[in-house]
C-alpha cells in the first residue's frame, strides 16, 4: 500500500499545530477547543469505494493513468468527499503492467494519481516528488475543481503549501497559495505542508496583514465542494471498519447488476451523515465478499447483511457487462437526485 504522502496533512495534525502555537495554557486551550468543536457544523459526506483490481487489469501504464483520471473526474463532477481504494485478496502480484514501476501496486498507483489530480496544479511540484507512475498524468483532463483556483482568481479560501518561516523568530510562515506573491500566516509550520488558508478581505498582497490557516473542512462547512480525501483499505470489510468519520458510515449501498431495481426518482435515502457507495471489480462485490477473511461467515449472496441497499442502477443493460468505470458515472448520476432530496430536505 502507498503510504500517505508525508506532506499531505490531516485536519487533526493542522489543528494540533494551530493549538500548539498560540501561547495559551492547557485549560483555556481545551475550553476553546470544546467550544470550537461544539460549533463545528457536521456536514453530510458521500464516499465511494473502488477496487484496485481495475488498475491491475489494464495492459499499459497510459491506459491505467487514463482510467485513474476517469475515477478522479467522476469523484469531482459528483462532489464525492472520500474515495476508498480497496484491495482484493486475490489481486496483488497478478502480473500487472505496473509491476515494473518501483514495485507500485495497483492500489498505490490509483491512490497516487487520485491524490495528484485532487491537488491544485500550483502545489503539485512542491508536494509530489517525481515518480514513474506520474509519467502520463500530463495527458489527463484537469479536474477544474472549485479549490483549483487560477493565479488571477480570488476566493475566500485557497489551498497552499508552507514555504518557510518569514524571518527568524517572527512567529509567521510564508505560504504559497498560487498567487503572484506568497501570503503570511501568523503561525509557524514546517515547510512543505499543505494547508487551507482563509484569505480574508484584504486583496493587497504587499500588505503584511497575516491570513489564517483553517481546517481543510472549513470551505465545505460553508457549502463549497473542496475536493476528496483518498484512503486505502486492504479488503472490503476494512472499507467499512476503518471509516475515518466519527460514528462510521450510516448508510452503505452496494452496486451490482444483481441488485434491486428502483427508479432514481422513487429512491428514498434516509437522512444520512456519512453515505458510502461501493463498486466491485471484474467479478463484482460478491467476489470481494467471498475473498474477505473477516466476512467468512457470509456467502457471496448475503449482500443484505453487508449493505443497507444492493442496487442495480442500470437495468436493461444492452452490454452483458458494465465496466466499473462506466458504472461509477452511471450510478453517481443515478444518486444525484436522491442525495439532493436528503441534503435539501
Ligand atoms: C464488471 S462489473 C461486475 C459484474 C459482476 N458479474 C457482478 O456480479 O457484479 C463491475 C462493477 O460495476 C458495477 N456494475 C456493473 N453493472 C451494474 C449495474 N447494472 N448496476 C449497478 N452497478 C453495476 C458494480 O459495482 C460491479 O461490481
Amino acid at each position: 500500500m502507498a503510504k500517505r504522502d508525508k506532506k499531505q496533512r490531516t485536519d487533526t495534525e493542522v489543528e494540533a499545530e494551530l493549538n500548539g502555537n498560540n501561547g495559551e495554557n492547557d485549560d483555556s486551550r481545551s475550553k476553546k477547543k470544546l467550544r470550537k468543536k461544539n460549533k463545528r457544523k457536521e456536514i453530510p459526506t458521500v464516499s465511494m469505494a473502488v477496487p484496485a483490481s481495475i488498475i491491475d487489469n489494464v495492459p499499459t501504464l497510459e491506459l491505467a493513468t487514463r482510467l485513474a483520471g476517469q475515477i478522479a473526474r467522476a469523484a469531482t463532477i459528483f462532489r464525492i468527499n472520500e474515495v476508498i481504494v480497496f484491495d482484493n485478496k486475490g489481486n496483488p502480484d497478478n502480473g500487472s503492467v505496473l509491476d515494473n514501476l518501483d514495485d507500485e501496486s495497483g492500489a498505490a498507483f490509483l491512490m497516487r494519481i487520485l491524490q495528484y489530480l485532487e491537488t491544485p496544479q500550483y502545489l503539485r511540484k512542491a508536494l509530489f516528488p517525481m515518480h514513474n507512475s506520474l509519467r502520463f498524468v500530463g495527458l489527463l483532463p484537469p479536474l477544474d475543481a472549485p479549490h483549483h483556483l487560477r493565479k488571477h482568481e480570488w476566493g475566500p479560501y485557497r489551498e497552499g503549501v508552507t514555504v518557510k518561516e518569514r524571518d527568524s523568530n517572527s512567529g509567521a510562515t510564508l505560504v504559497d497559495v498560487g498567487l503572484v506573491k506568497s501570503v503570511i500566516v501568523d503561525q509557524i509550520f514546517e515547510p512543505g505542508r499543505r494547508v487551507t488558508v482563509a484569505m480574508g478581505t484584504d486583496r493587497n498582497l504587499d500588505s503584511d496583514l497575516p491570513r489564517q490557516v483553517v481546517s481543510s473542512s472549513k470551505p465545505s462547512e460553508e457549502g463549497a465542494y473542496w475536493g476528496y480525501q483518498v484512503r486505502y483499505a486492504h479488503n472490503l470489510s476494512s472499507v467499512f471498519k476503518d471509516c475515518a468519520y466519527k460514528g462510521g458510515y450510516d448508510f452503505i449501498v452496494g452496486t451490482s447488476e444483481h441488485g434491486v431495481v428502483i427508479k432514481s426518482s422513487d429512491l428514498e435515502l434516509p437522512s444520512f451523515r456519512h453515505l458510502l457507495i461501493a463498486f466491485g471489480g471484474l467479478s463484482g462485490l460478491e467476489e470481494s465478499i467471498e475473498e474477505d477473511d473477516n466476512l467468512k461467515n457470509m456467502q457471496a449472496h448475503d449482500t443484505e447483511h453487508i449493505f443497507n441497499l444492493y442496487l442495480n442502477t442500470c437495468p436493461n443493460q444492452g452490454s452483458r457487462t458494465i465496466r466499473t468505470e462506466e458504472a461509477i458515472f452511471i450510478s453517481l448520476q443515478y444518486f444525484q437526485e436522491p442525495i439532493n432530496r436528503v441534503l435539501q430536505g
